[in-house]
Formats: C-alpha cells, structure tokens, sequence
C-alpha cells in the first residue's frame, strides 16, 4: 500500500530514478504516447534513459529520423505509460518533451552508446519505418538525439485487493483521487 500520508511529490520522480540502478526494473521501459499532424494518437515503447529529479525532467533515446520526433516536433505534449506488474503499480504522466540541442551534451551520451549494442537503432540508412527491399543496410553517420521530458504531472494507481489506491501528483502536491 502507498502511505498517502507521507508521500510527497518528489518520492515520484525517486521512484523513477531508482529503477534506472535496479536490474530489470519494470518501470525502465515505458510507453510514450504522442499525436500526429491529423491529432490521431500514436504510442510506443522507450527506454528510461535519465532522470533529473529534482527539475521533473526525464530523457530517452532515439533517432531522429523517426516519426514519433516529427510528432514531438509538431506537438510536444506527450503522455507516458509505465506498469509494474510486481507491485501492480501505474504510473501515468503527462508532460512536454524537446529535443535537446546542446550538441557536446549529446556528444557525450552518443560516446556511451557508440560502442554498445545499441548503436544500430541509431545508424540505419534508411530512417526507420522506411520499407526494407534486402537488407537494413547501416552507415557511419548517425541520428541518434535525446529528447528530454519535463513533467508536468503524475497519476498513480496501485491495484489492492484490500481496495485500490489512487493519487494525482504535481509539483504543487499530493491528490488522493478516487481509483
Ligand atoms: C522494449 C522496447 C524498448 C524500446 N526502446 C526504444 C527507445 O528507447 N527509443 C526508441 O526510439 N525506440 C525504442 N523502441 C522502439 C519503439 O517502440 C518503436 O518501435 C520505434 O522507435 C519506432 O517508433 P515510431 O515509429 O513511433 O517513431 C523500443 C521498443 C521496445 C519493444
């Protein structure tokens, strides 16, 4: 059970930060929900790659090339997802993310990532989503880019068989809300 007591708002953001360090964390992958041009919905999987506690901001990886970077370019609203299913524990959020533009800040992110495993989801040829006639073919160059999240609120409901529990978190405070 969350104690409502004593919960304040930025034990949210902690949570977030401490399953970045914890092996396998459920909450390290979330769905990120955007709009397009024509307002229709589009959502997808990231990984939590930063939290910055105490500014609400969160950042993840991708290409630039994709279209969900179009998307945020468009609109920057967003709305994230994250369940843990160990916990039985949502954690709704909405914000406004930006691309970060600092190139020696993406510099030194790109410089953790170019020699791992990862560094293929940024270095396709073609941008993804593009039709593959053969093979993916990959190139030197890359589109990798950081997009950084500022939080606006947060919405978590913990499911209980003694009775659910569900609260609305903003910089302001603490809601308990009914689930
Ligand atoms: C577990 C998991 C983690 C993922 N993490 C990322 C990520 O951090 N960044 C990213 O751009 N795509 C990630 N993807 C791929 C996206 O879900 C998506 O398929 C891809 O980025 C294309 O999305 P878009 O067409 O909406 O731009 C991940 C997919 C899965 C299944």
């Amino acid at each position: 059970m969350i104690d409502l007591n004593s919960l304040k708002p930025l034990d949210l953001l902690g949570f977030l930060e401490d399953s970045l360090v914890e092996n396998g964390h459920p909450w390290k992958v979330f769905t990120l929900s955007t709009v397009d041009q024509e307002c229709r919905p589009h959502s997808r999987s990231v990984v939590l790659r930063e939290v910055d506690v105490q500014n609400w901001l969160i950042r993840f990886y991708s290409d630039a090339r994709s279209p969900k970077i179009l998307q945020l370019q468009h609109n920057p609203n967003v709305s994230l997802c994250f369940w843990n299913p160990q916990l039985k524990r949502q954690l709704r959020a909405e914000g406004v993310a930006r691309l970060i533009s600092d190139s020696k800040a993406i510099d030194e992110r790109w410089k953790s990532v170019k020699n791992g495993p990862t560094v293929g989801d940024y270095t396709t040829m073609r941008a993804p989503g593009s039709v593959v006639d053969s093979i993916v073919e990959f190139v030197e160059q890359n589109w990798f880019c950081v997009v950084e999240i500022e939080i606006s609120s947060f919405d978590l409901l913990h499911l209980n068989r003694e009775g659910h529990q569900r609260v609305a978190v903003t910089p302001d405070g603490v809601t308990a809300l009914v689930p």
